[in-house]
């Protein structure tokens, strides 16, 4: 079983919006602007560490099984850590126009999003191994890892804004 640390709390979407009343009756909005934040960030951390081992991979960068193996379980642990709470119900880019490119299927759907975030792992678990045996290894290995970002972004990641 994969270690389903990107948004377990998700499922939480699937049983139910919660709405939370004020003491005049009028529902109000959650702020998720946080967790819109942190996500975002972890993102941006999934993006530099992407360059880095494309540099490595294209040779730019002189390979080095140390260095290459450290980028590599860097990206493992940040895609394997608890994000379950950056995800709230409620912040998708319908319900926060502007703020965020999350799409609703991310909930709608749940558990498909699940399912990517598994396949990034697997392939980041393989380029664990790679990254420490060669570059030709690591070139090889580099591919399915961002065939993982993108198969993500395809269906739960909205345009630019
Ligand atoms: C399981 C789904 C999923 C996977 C896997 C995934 N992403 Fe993302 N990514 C998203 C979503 C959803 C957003 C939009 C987040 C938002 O705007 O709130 C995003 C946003 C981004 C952004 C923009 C961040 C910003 O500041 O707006 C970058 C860069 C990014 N991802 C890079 C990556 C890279 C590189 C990988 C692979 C190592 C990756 N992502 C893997 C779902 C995923």
């Amino acid at each position: 079983m994969k270690r389903r640390g990107w948004m377990a709390a998700a499922a939480a979407a699937v049983m139910g919006l919660v709405v939370f009343a004020g003491s005049d009756g009028v529902s109000a909005q959650e702020d998720h602007s946080a967790a819109v934040k942190a996500r975002m960030a972890q993102m941006q951390l999934n993006g530099f560490y992407m360059s880095q081992l494309a540099a490595i991979a294209k040779g730019q960068v002189a390979y080095d099984a140390a260095k290459a193996t450290a980028i590599a379980g860097s990206l493992l642990a940040l895609n394997t850590m608890d994000a379950s709470a950056m995800w709230p119900p409620g912040s998708d880019n319908g319900a926060l126009p502007g703020k965020t490119r999350a799409k609703a299927e991310i909930w709608t759907t749940f558990p498909a999003v699940m399912e990517k975030a598994d396949a990034l792992t697997t392939a980041l678990e393989a380029m664990v191994v790679a990254a420490g045996t060669d570059l030709a290894s690591l070139q090889s290995a580099f591919g399915p890892v961002g065939a993982g970002c993108g198969g993500c972004h395809r269906p739960f990641r909205a345009e630019k804004f």
